[in-house]
């Protein structure tokens, strides 16, 4: 079997930042709640004409250029993403478009926040399998557009943005050690967005009645994503005869505070292990784990030989591990 390793890591934050005061000026909430219930603080909402796409090929250029990587070279895109430009066609077939990649099989995959990582073993396997050697995966979401902006429950969570790494067939020690996912449909309607789409087709009364906008039980979803968060940690670590002390760093889903908090602890990681940037950016669903992979690597917290894993929970539910060596 082929090893899959990442050579490159981009992301890209659009320009706009709200701030939580900003949201007490319309919405019934406080910067005082917002903190310390989730430890957001800000985040970045996309400008009128900026798509998922756009954000998707801004990061996907960075990582290409870490990666020396060209277009033509690309031979699969795979972007997680819940939030794409369209129904269909895929986000990833637009990104395609715009790089210009045309030798690139391109689909997009639906897992809601596990979205990267559910790419990430897509891309991974078909590396190691040898159907491709050189891969775009993507996590992109433009969240500020299918959230309620009336209810302070759910508008006060999320934000945009998109992280992008390059994959490619690797020798050595340095790659994808394992991946391990899971799903559990009996949860969909904890957090779902109910429209439109042929369940609930496009209507006036549904938009009278929010139906394009997310719904979300918050506090069944918290205790079930602390359990799920740690059970896919220690499953990973267990099947690779580790334990928490040998990972270097630790990148989960950034959801909230209290929920990266919880589940760090269950698992045993010390501080220092656990890379956080959920108060800048709050949730972008399934780019927060590319985001905060390009910036630890930017910022030179990653070394070559670091053990990396990485963390994710999301709406179906799913959730899943990716252990690697740097
Ligand atoms: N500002 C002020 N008050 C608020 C706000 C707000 N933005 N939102 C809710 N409240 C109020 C509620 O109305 C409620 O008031 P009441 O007691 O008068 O009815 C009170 O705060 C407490 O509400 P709870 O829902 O019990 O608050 P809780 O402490 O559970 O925190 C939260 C809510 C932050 C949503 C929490 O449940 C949570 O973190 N859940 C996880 C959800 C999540 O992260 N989802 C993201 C997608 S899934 C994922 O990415 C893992």
């Amino acid at each position: 079997m082929k090893k899959a390793r990442i050579t490159g890591t981009g992301s890209y934050l659009p320009e706009k930042i709200l701030t939580n005061v900003d949201l007490e000026k319309f919405v019934d909430t406080t910067d005082e709640w917002i903190r310390t219930r989730t430890g957001i603080c800000e985040r970045h909402v996309a400008a009128d004409g900026e798509d998922t796409s756009d954000l998707a090929v801004n990061a996907a250029k960075k990582a290409m250029e870490m990666a020396g990587v060209t277009a033509d070279e690309l031979d699969l895109i795979v972007v997680g993403t819940i939030t794409g430009d369209f129904p269909w066609p895929s986000t990833a077939c637009l990104v395609q478009d715009k790089l210009g990649a045309k030798n690139a099989v391109a689909y997009d995959i639906s897992a809601a926040c596990s979205g990267f990582i559910f790419a990430l073993d897509a891309a991974t396997k078909q590396i190691q399998t040898g159907s491709a050697q050189k891969a775009l995966v993507i996590g992109a979401e433009i969240f500020t557009r299918v959230i309620d902006w009336e209810d302070r429950n759910t508008c006060v969570l999320f934000g945009d943005g998109a992280g992008a790494v390059i994959l490619e067939t690797s020798e050595g020690d340095a790659g994808i050690i394992s991946t391990h996912l899971h799903s559990d449909g009996s949860y969909w309607e904890l957090l779902y967005q109910p429209g439109f789409g042929a369940r609930n087709p496009a209507s006036e009364q549904g938009l009278k009645d929010k139906v394009p906008f997310l719904k979300m039980q918050g506090n069944e979803v918290f205790k079930v994503a602390v359990r799920s968060l740690s059970d896919v940690a220690f499953e990973a670590l267990e099947a690779n005869g580790l334990t928490a002390e040998d990972v270097d760093l630790f990148i989960p889903h950034q959801a909230n505070m209290r929920i990266l908090d919880a589940t760090a602890k269950r698992i045993g990681f010390k501080e220092e292990q656990v890379y956080i940037n959920v108060d800048r950016y709050a949730n972008t669903s399934a780019a927060t784990i590319p985001i905060a992979l390009d910036e630890a690597n930017l910022a030179g917290k990653i070394k070559q030989g670091d053990l990396l894993l990485f963390d994710a929970f999301g709406g179906g539910f799913t959730w899943g591990s990716v252990l690697l060596r740097w």
